[in-house]
């Protein structure tokens, strides 16, 4: 298709001033244009403004990993949407299923996160993905289906000209076990119709134990259109070779 690729890099809770600089000098001097590939990296909230600064004259995009859906008030601890686009960000992850699990965020909430990224002026990655168990009981498609529903209801389906999807199997993230590209290709192709004629523009990426290895293989398939990339983002070559494979 003619969508753009898409690959970002989750720090998680991961990096220090010295070491986030160490890997952003060896990723921007190992760095090759690309031109149909869009990067970006979404460190804690506490390192934004140094990466928004390090990556300011730089082709790579800053997002965060979170955000509260409220405008502003007490709420202890939380960061807006606001904020984010303050600090430089212009991506953020909402629904990512170590969130959804550690932090007990609903559906409904992940919906009032999009909806809130969206007021702000940031692009919304939805996370959405199955547990093992959903998977062997052969409820993959139902457990996607169910989490996409709460958020198109809440947004509508035009909202998604302007976000991005990640498709994350749960029993693949960290674990080194990768989705098969086929086994993903099948439930991007389900995601992807979800949506209708708004689908084919929708940039749907990848996420679980993506490594320079198993890029090229995935992003071979017609509808994988980038990847959320965890542990591997955390390493300076292996970012840079998955970011050549999409291209
Ligand atoms: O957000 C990224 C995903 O959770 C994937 O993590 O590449 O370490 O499996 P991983």
């Amino acid at each position: 298709g003619d969508r753009r690729k898409l690959v970002v890099g989750n720090w998680k809770m991961n990096g220090t001033r010295a070491a986030n600089d160490r890997l952003l000098q060896a990723i921007l001097s190992g760095w090759r244009p690309l031109q149909h590939v869009d990067a970006a990296i979404c460190p804690p909230f506490v390192y934004l403004p140094q990466l928004a600064e390090t990556l300011a004259s730089s082709p790579l995009i800053v997002g965060a990993q979170s955000l509260n859906p409220r405008a502003n008030g007490a709420f202890t601890g939380e960061i807006s949407g606001e904020m984010l686009s303050d600090c430089g960000c212009h991506y953020v992850i909402v629904g990512h299923n170590e969130r959804r699990r550690m932090q007990s965020e609903s559906d409904l909430y992940v919906a009032e996160q999009f909806l809130a990224a969206q007021e702000s002026g940031l692009t919304p990655i939805l996370c959405v993905g199955e547990s093992e168990q959903a998977r062997e009981a052969g409820n993959a498609l139902d457990a996607i289906g169910q989490q996409l529903r709460v958020v198109i209801e809440a947004a509508g389906l035009e909202a998604f000209s302007r976000a991005v999807v990640a498709y994350e199997p749960i029993w693949a993230v960290g674990t080194g076990k990768t989705a098969t590209p086929e086994q993903a290709q099948e439930v991007h192709t389900f995601i992807r119709g979800q949506f209708g004629a708004q689908g084919n523009g929708l940039v749907i990426l990848y996420g679980g134990s993506v490594k320079a290895d198993n890029a090229l293989s995935l992003f071979a398939e017609p509808d994988i259109d980038g990847a959320l990339l965890g542990g591997a983002s955390l390493n300076a070559e292996e970012f840079i070779a998955i970011c050549q494979s999409a291209e």
